[in-house]
């Protein structure tokens, strides 16, 4: 059974995604470590209530990233921890957590790589002004937002959409790919060559012709 260690900062609704997979079995893994840089996240409590090891792990009480990086492997490995998940963490890992935890980290992102990396990618992309939004799941590589693609799925932009509406809408969806693409990792589906993620067993037929246009006329 893959031990998962998840890292929020904030409201944890993809913490509450990927626990609620884990209990109904489709995810093969146990989360056995919450950790957040924040003590006020409210996805501590989410885990708590489901009796989940909680720690708060502040980077402002370290002086520079890589004792932070250095405390947060130290928990994480103390609690024996294979795959790590990035379920809205807001801080950037450093080289020596990921070597650490090598094509072992996993993050959801509210955009389509490589568009919009950063911060708040679904408010860049409703800025821009982009007819089809979405979220991607990726390992973890050392450039921010930009390792191995395991899933993306769009999310059409309406009209008449707020920022708000769009990101509940591309949040309901990272609620979808998220666990799904944990429970393919702990399956042992997933392999990364040439930075591109197969997925093994899987059927892609059903894709071949799919396609997703932004314009309703034409669909
Ligand atoms: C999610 O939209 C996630 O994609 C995003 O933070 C939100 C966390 O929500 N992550 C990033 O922007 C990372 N660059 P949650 O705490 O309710 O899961």
């Amino acid at each position: 059974m893959i031990r998962i260690g998840v890292l929020i900062s904030g409201s944890g609704s993809n913490l509450q995604s990927i626990i609620e997979a884990v209990n109904a079995g489709s995810i093969v893994g146990e989360i056995v470590q919450v950790i957040s840089n924040d003590e006020a996240a409210y996805g501590l409590t989410r885990a708590a209530g489901y009796g989940i090891s909680t720690k708060v792990v502040k980077h402002g009480d370290y002086s520079d990233r890589h004792g932070f990086d250095q405390e947060l492997v130290r928990v994480l490995k103390e609690s024996q921890v294979d795959l790590v998940v990035l379920a809205g963490f807001m801080r950037v890992l450093g080289a020596d957590f990921l070597a650490a935890f090598p094509d072992r980290v996993i993050n959801i992102h509210p955009a389509l790589l490589p568009s919009f990396p950063g911060t708040h990618g679904q408010d860049q992309a409703f800025v821009y002004g982009v007819k089809l939004a979405g979220c991607t799941v990726h390992f973890v590589d050392e450039k921010v937002d930009h390792g191995p693609i395991i899933i993306q799925a769009v999310v059409p932009v309406l009209s008449d959409d707020s920022r708000d509406r769009l990101a509940a809408r591309i949040l309901r969806c990272e609620h979808k790919i998220f666990p799904h693409a944990l429970a393919l990792y702990c399956a042992g589906k997933l392999q990364i060559e040439d930075r591109k993620v197969k997925i093994s067993g899987v059927d892609e037929s059903v894709l071949e012709n799919q396609f997703l246009i932004s314009c309703p006329d034409l669909v």
